[in-house]
């Protein structure tokens, strides 16, 4: 050692689950913001199964279907429960179109996005505040998602939901997504890293 300070590098995972990107292209901004502020950061499909060992925080997002995370995102925080909990995680969900009959101004984003709370319809929104409460998550955050019909549906609940009468009004075509909102909430998470866990002098 020169005597000089050395500056821990400090790391981040990002975390994904996406059907049709668009959680993918979220993750990837985080990511950037990330990097930019000097956190070392890796993004990485929950499909690839990534292990969250040895990064100093961890950041997990999914698409939302039919009012439930996607199984990768669940089943990366049911595998990963008890690492994740030794580390600051958050927790984010793309999913409600702006203008889709669904959401109520002023409501919950959460409700918006998995349905209530409680009773009927509320088994993806009860699974969701499970999860980040199983891994002490900082915040369980809901961003404006995207849909474009012109992607292909991937399941048959998807195919068959476009084609209802309905799916107009709870799919209106186009990109919600928030790139100010995105790169705010992840700025927040760089500045709370980076205070949280003071770097460390090696000299
Ligand atoms: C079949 C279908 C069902 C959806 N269900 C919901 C839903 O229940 N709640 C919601 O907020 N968004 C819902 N969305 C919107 C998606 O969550 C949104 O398009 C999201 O950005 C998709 O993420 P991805 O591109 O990463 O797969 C649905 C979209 C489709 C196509």
């Amino acid at each position: 050692l020169t005597g000089k300070e050395v500056v821990a590098m400090r790391t981040a995972l990002v975390v994904h689950a996406s059907r049709h990107g668009s959680t993918a292209g979220i993750a990837d901004r985080i990511g950037e913001v990330l990097h930019g502020k000097g956190i070392q950061t890796a993004v990485a499909s929950a499909s690839s199964r990534p292990d969250p060992t040895g990064f100093d925080a961890v950041i997990i997002g999914s698409g939302i279907y039919l009012g439930r995370w996607l199984e990768d995102a669940i089943g990366f925080v049911e595998r990963n429960r008890v690492t994740l909990v030794t580390k600051p995680v958050w927790l984010f969900s793309s999913g409600p179109l702006k203008g889709a009959n669904m959401s109520k101004p002023g409501s919950d984003p959460l409700v918006d996005a998995l349905g209530p709370e409680d009773g009927p319809g509320s088994g993806g929104h009860k699974q969701l505040t499970a999860l980040a409460t199983a891994v002490n998550a900082r915040e369980n955050h809901v961003f404006y998602g995207a849909y474009d019909p012109a992607d292909p549906p991937q399941t048959v609940p998807e195919r068959l939901l476009r084609i209802m009468p309905f799916s107009k009004g709870i799919l209106p075509t186009g990109d919600y997504r928030e790139w100010d909102v995105i790169e705010a909430w992840a700025g927040g998470i760089a500045a709370e890293l980076l205070e949280r866990v003071p770097a460390a002098t090696l000299a």
